[in-house]
């Protein structure tokens, strides 16, 4: 239904309104997107990111990959008689990203966090968890760093897990606890913090035992939160709907045609696909990997082409089916990222060829794809602009609150090597911008005017409404100049930032909002929209989320909300 809002107040319960646009502004443009490089060097790799509530990315690597490129302040080194490469190490191989003024500073970890996993906890703090060696028990905290404090750094807790945790996934439950599940020989999965304070331990998870190969091909697990509070996880080409609550498998669900592994080494990627407002469906997709075998034949020098295919299922059907789609061309170790706008999602990094592993691809994949879930079947996917920074293992993807992607990482090396390497460790970071920001949208883009984007989150219960107030550039246009032509339909989106490594978004989860009032105000080209936040914990953990306003397919710059 399309509304017409100039001046009326109009009470609509799925969606919202229609703002005119002047004629002759161009739609978005196909195959788009635009690359920035931001910084040609950060000196630590980005095998690991996250985006806090202070509009700043906690990166961070392994610790002993040899020295960094980035020097730890105030002539502090790190002796640590456990650490393997450098007995002392003056480098930092964490570091903080600020956005907003594009620059960075060294971050402090004393042991390995090598392949680990992470969860940001309800009040804002990064929660990592395991790693190798001297680190694969260890949780290491990370507040959101108060605005001017450049001195806020990592904390370290010995040995707080209960099992090893190398390659393991999380997913932050809706008691804000993180379930931690699976990585290298562990068939298992523990909470944390632990529900009291006799501390944790490991219960086992046949599912895992089940989905090992030899190649093992079931790390780094895909998990997600489904709209019942279960837990959907797929590990190789299998999943399970899992009550962790009672440690109960309530649902198999088929495998994923072909047989062929989606997950680390044949690092595919999946996400959970934005839930509609008042949800009662969930799907997820999963996309590329790479076939059964692939990771033992890089060692004898042939790299297989990637899986060209993704799987997308309704899981909260109780007799569902995988639907196969093909991608415009192969890929492993790609990059899921919903985008703000609640109607694409980009696939980006990764290779053509070969699988996750030291030397082990051979042909990146330098050009994003789009794929849109709610077009016609073979109407979804779309190719967009490449980058010529190959992105390959140990590469990630995070969402920015302005609507950029931050794209980083990439060392297929077994240590820091610059030179004499067909694909040198890379220290840069770069921008993807995707299509909605190209300038051609610029008098179509909300702009949230209160609550202002700049100020402190907005703290928000479950079930509560949320009034925003937008403009929109075109709108004015069209009321003075007589306008009409193009118009969008309002949404607003709720996106939790992920935990990225590995090829997989940990965490991520976006949702569209119910709207319950719009209307336009006095002031020209300006809005209100009221929205009901999620119901309950199960549809949307409690933590800080992005809101946008979202014109047509054009989101906004989102605003931070804080939902408990
Ligand atoms: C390392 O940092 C120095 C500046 O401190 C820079 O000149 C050099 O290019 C960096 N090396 C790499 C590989 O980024
Ligand atoms: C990378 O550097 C390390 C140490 O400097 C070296 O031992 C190794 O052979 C290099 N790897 C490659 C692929 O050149």
């Amino acid at each position: 239904m399309k509304l017409t809002l100039l001046g009326n107040c109009i009470h609509h319960p799925v969606l919202l309104l229609v703002i005119l646009a002047c004629a002759g502004i161009a739609p978005a443009s196909g195959a788009g997107g635009r690359w920035d490089v931001l910084q040609r060097s950060i000196g630590v790799s980005a095998m690991h990111m996250q985006l806090l509530h202070n509009d700043r990315v906690i990166i961070f690597d392994r610790t002993d990959f040899g020295l960094s490129n980035l020097s730890l302040p105030d002539g502090r080194c790190r002796r640590n008689p456990r650490e393997r490469v450098v007995p002392m190490d003056c480098t930092a191989h964490s570091a903080e990203y600020d956005v907003a003024s594009n620059t960075f500073r060294p971050l402090f970890v004393f042991t390995d966090t090598w392949c680990s996993s992470g969860t940001v906890a309800p009040d804002g703090t990064l929660v990592q968890t395991g790693g190798w060696n001297d680190g694969y028990r260890n949780v290491r905290t990370m507040a959101a760093c108060e605005a001017g404090d450049d001195t806020c750094d990592w904390d370290e807790t010995q040995d707080a897990l209960a099992a090893n945790r190398w390659y393991a996934t999380n997913q932050i439950l809706p008691d804000g606890r993180a379930f931690i599940v699976g990585g290298r020989r562990q068939f298992t999965y523990e909470f944390y913090p632990t529900a009291d304070s006799s501390g944790g331990f490991a219960i086992s998870l046949p599912f895992l035992v089940q989905t090992k190969d030899p190649e093992e091909n079931n790390l780094y697990p895909f998990v997600h939160l489904n709209i019942d509070g279960n837990l959907f996880i797929f590990a190789k080409n299998r999943a399970i709907l899992f009550d962790y609550k009672k440690n109960k498998v309530v649902r198999t669900y088929p495998e994923l045609a072909g047989g062929d592994p989606r997950n680390y080494p044949s690092s595919g990627s999946s996400v959970l696909l934005p839930l509609k407002p008042s949800p009662t469906e969930a799907e997820v997709l999963v996309c590329g990997g790479a076939p059964a075998g692939s990771y033992t034949s890089t060692k004898d020098g042939t790299f297989s082409s990637a899986l060209v295919t993704c799987g997308r299922i309704k899981i909260t059907d109780t007799a569902p089916a995988w639907v196969i789609e093909t991608m415009p061309s192969p890929r492993v170790m790609g990059d899921m990222i919903l985008l703000p706008n609640g109607a694409e999602v980009v696939i980006i990094n990764g290779a053509m060829d070969g699988t996750a592993g030291w030397e082990s691809a051979k042909t990146p994949a330098y050009a994003p794809v789009i794929y849109r879930p709610d077009h016609s079947p073979g109407d979804r996917f779309e190719e967009q602009s490449s980058t010529d920074i190959a992105r390959l293992y140990h590469s990630s993807a995070v969402l920015l609150r302005d609507g950029r992607l931050l794209v980083g990482g990439s060392n297929p090396h077994i240590y820091y090597n610059f030179s004499n390497v067909q694909y040198p460790t890379e220290l840069s970071l770069e921008a993807y911008s995707p299509d909605y920001l190209d300038p051609s949208n610029d008098a179509l883009r909300p702009t949230i005017v209160d609550p202002s984007p700049n100020g402190a989150a907005v703290s928000v219960t479950y079930g509560a409404s949320l009034t925003l107030q937008f403009a929109v550039p075109a709108a004015r246009r069209a009321r003075g100049g007589g306008g009409g032509g193009g118009i969008g339909l309002v949404s607003v989106t709720m996106v939790a930032p992920s935990f990225t490594t590995h090829s997989f978004a940990m965490n991520q989860r976006l949702l569209l909002l119910d709207a319950v009032k719009t209307a336009a105000l006095a002031r020209a080209s300006t809005y209100q929209t009221s929205v009901v936040m999620p119901a309950t914990a199960a549809l949307a953990p409690p933590g800080y989320y992005m809101v946008f306003v979202v014109n047509g397919h054009i989101p906004s710059e989102g605003i931070w909300v804080h939902i408990q």
